[in-house]
Order: structure tokens, then sequence, then C-alpha cells
């Protein structure tokens, strides 16, 4: 269980990032609504620099996306019904100017996703754990694009199913301690 210093909106503390998926397909209507509640996310100059290129399991694209992965995901991504790649526009469109922030704004783009997932009981799960050369290519995405990270996602499966070392791992984790987050600058020496 997890235990907040302060209570907070529960959706937010049991988020969490399941490895266990079931493989079942999932459709647009389920799918969907995930990439909608990252439309939403507030950007610097109301940029939305996110893109998300994605490929189900069940279509000929999933093999590339899959095939990006390092083995350890790969050995849990199995059973997922959807794989995401997520971009972000470094540049802004109005000026050309690159954009400070289009990390920042497609991160809590990303969050936004991984909330809407949860609160419909879907496995969302962020990876870093790929090639993200290959990923640029792969998802044809233009000089000003960079790859930020993959997701899987797909409906919650069982944990006997995943191999024995990574069931070790299927806990939500704790946080670090709130002051060692904060500063106030009063205090700073
Ligand atoms: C950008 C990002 C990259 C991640 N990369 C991987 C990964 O490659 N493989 C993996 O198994 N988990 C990966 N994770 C999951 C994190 O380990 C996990 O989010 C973190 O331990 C916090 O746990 P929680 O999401 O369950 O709260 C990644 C998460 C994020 C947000």
């Amino acid at each position: 269980m997890r235990q907040p210093d302060y209570p907070i909106e529960p959706l937010i503390l049991n988020r969490w990032s399941p490895r266990a998926m079931s493989g079942e397909p999932l459709s647009d209507d389920e799918l969907f609504p995930l990439f909608e509640a990252a439309r939403w996310t507030p950007s610097s100059y109301n940029a939305q620099p996110w893109r998300f290129v994605y490929a189900k399991r069940e279509t000929e694209a999933w093999r590339a996306l899959f095939e990006l992965l390092v083995p350890f995901n790969q050995s849990w991504v199995d059973d997922a019904s959807v794989l995401v790649v997520i971009a972000s526009h470094t540049v802004f469109v109005s000026n050309g100017k690159p954009s400070p922030t289009h990390s920042f704004d497609t991160g809590a783009a990303w969050e936004n996703l991984a909330l809407e997932g949860a609160a419909r009981n879907l496995v969302v799960h962020g990876m870093q754990g790929f090639d993200y050369e290959k990923a640029k290519r792969v998802c044809k995405l233009h000089d000003d694009y960079v790859v930020e990270a993959m997701i899987a996602i797909g409906k919650p499966g069982k944990k006997e199913d995943l191999p024995q070392d990574i069931q070790e791992k299927e806990n939500p984790s704790s946080r670090k301690p709130l002051k060692e987050l904060i500063i106030d600058l009063n205090e700073k020496s």
C-alpha cells in the first residue's frame, strides 16, 4: 500500500506500472480516450508538441515497434495490446524557433495518458529501454522531432504468467520523501 505524506487524489497515488497484461486486443474506443486525455495537456504557447505513433499487436506494424525494445522489455511486452512511440516537436510551428519546453510538455501529456489509462483499469507502462535512433527511422519522424519514450498499453493480466524474475518486481513502488524534492529558498545556505 502506498502511503502519501499528505492526502492526494487517489488516481494519482494509485497509478502504477504493472507488467502483467492479458494480450487481449484494445478497440479504438478503449484506446483513443488515452490519447484524448493527452490532447488536453497544457503546453507552452499551447504548441501541443506531443505525437504518439502506435501499433496494435494484431497489425503488421507491431513487429517493427516490438523489435525496437531491449530483450528485458520484450520479455514482458509480449502480452501488451498496443505499443506507442512518444515523440516531441522540438520547434514552434509558429516561428520555427526551438521550444525550450517541448520535452516538459510532452512529459506532461504522457502522465495525462497514463492517468486516464489507470482510471480505465488498463496497464500503461513507460519505457526507455529501446533503440531511439532506430525508432526515429521506423516512425519516419522528421529531423525536428525527437523520440522521448515508448509505452506498452494493455488489459491487466496474471502476475503468475510473467517470467519469474519479473514477478518479483510486480508491485507499486514508493517514492523519495517529499523533503528531498522541495527546497525552501529561505532555508538554502
Ligand atoms: C520514461 C520512462 C521510462 C521507463 N522505462 C522503463 C523500461 O524501459 N522498462 C521497464 O520495465 N520500466 C520502465 N519504466 C517504468 C519505471 O521503472 C516506473 O515508472 C518507476 O519505477 C515508478 O514506478 P510506477 O510507475 O509503478 O509508479 C519507465 C518509466 C518511465 C516514466
